[in-house]
């Protein structure tokens, strides 16, 4: 379905975003994965997206800071030929209530989650808008970008960024049939919430409340969502951001 694309996956060496990756190879796409680990931290990661079978880039990158985007850009086009589909999906979380947030952990979230989202999207586009690539940006948003979430205000709000980031860029880019989406998954069992689930007990009995479908998602359904808005069937999509939330929206909790 995507063979002959170049797919690129941030923070994909983190649970959903490799998952995404495997899924993008699977379905033909040369990828290239970014994160902020060094590559020697990432190789069981890089491996398993690798024995799919097509070509597999790492490159570390801090999406914090533009000039390491654009030269992981610069190097990515000439070594795979081309960009056609951008998962913008590194980001962070840090729990801590709202009366105890620093401003230092508030600046953390907007500079990955929301700023490293901005440049990686935007150095996509300019490069897509110059090649004349139709091609897809896909961010990886949350279900609490609209659900105020206890303890994880900086990281809500940053996804909330992302959201509108997302939608001003599906509106500008259209005249380029450039597409731009969101996913937006629920409790996940792994990355940041797996983390959250296994280390923080206040964490996981909220969660026990809150999915009306009762079990946390996994990574694997993060990723199909991601190959649809990357695939053909997804054409007449742009501006939207796709839930994947178990009904956890659904939910109105007392805490
Ligand atoms: N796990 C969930 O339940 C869940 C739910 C909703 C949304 N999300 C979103 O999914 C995305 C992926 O998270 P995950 O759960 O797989 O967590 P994860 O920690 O497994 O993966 C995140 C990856 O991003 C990388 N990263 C962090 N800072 C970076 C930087 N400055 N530059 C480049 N890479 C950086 C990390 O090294 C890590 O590999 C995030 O945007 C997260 O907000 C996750």
């Amino acid at each position: 379905m995507l063979s002959g694309k170049v797919a690129l996956v941030t923070g994909g060496a983190g649970d959903l975003g490799n998952e995404m990756a495997l899924h993008l190879a699977q379905a033909g796409a040369s990828v290239a994965i970014w994160d902020v680990k060094p590559e020697s931290d990432a190789l069981e990661r890089i491996r398993r997206v690798n024995l799919v079978g097509g070509r597999v880039l790492y490159q570390q990158v801090d999406i914090r800071d533009r000039r390491p985007v654009e030269a992981a850009y610069d190097q990515l086009i000439a070594e795979l030929g081309g960009l056609d589909i951008v998962c913008a999906n590194a980001g962070i979380v840090e729990a801590a209530p709202f009366l105890e947030i620093t401003p230092e952990n508030w600046q953390r979230h907007l500079d990955i989650n929301l700023t490293g989202s901005f440049h990686v999207g935007q150095a996509a586009a300019k490069r897509m808008v110059k090649a004349g690539t139709k091609g897809r940006i896909i961010f990886t948003s949350s279900w609490v970008a609209e659900i105020p979430w206890p303890e994880i205000a900086a990281y809500t709000a940053s996804k909330a960024g992302v959201n509108m980031l997302m939608k001003q860029m599906a509106r500008e880019l259209a005249v380029y049939g450039i597409r731009v989406n969101a996913i937006a998954p629920g409790i996940v069992k792994a990355g940041l919430a797996g983390r959250q689930l296994a280390d923080e007990p206040q964490y996981a009995a909220r969660v026990a409340k809150v999915i009306p479908l009762g079990d946390p998602g996994t990574p694997v359904e993060i990723a199909q969502a991601v190959v649809y808005l990357a695939g053909p069937h997804a054409e007449y999509m742009t501006g939207s951001i796709l839930l994947l939330d178990g009904g956890c929206s659904l939910f109105q909790f007392d805490s």
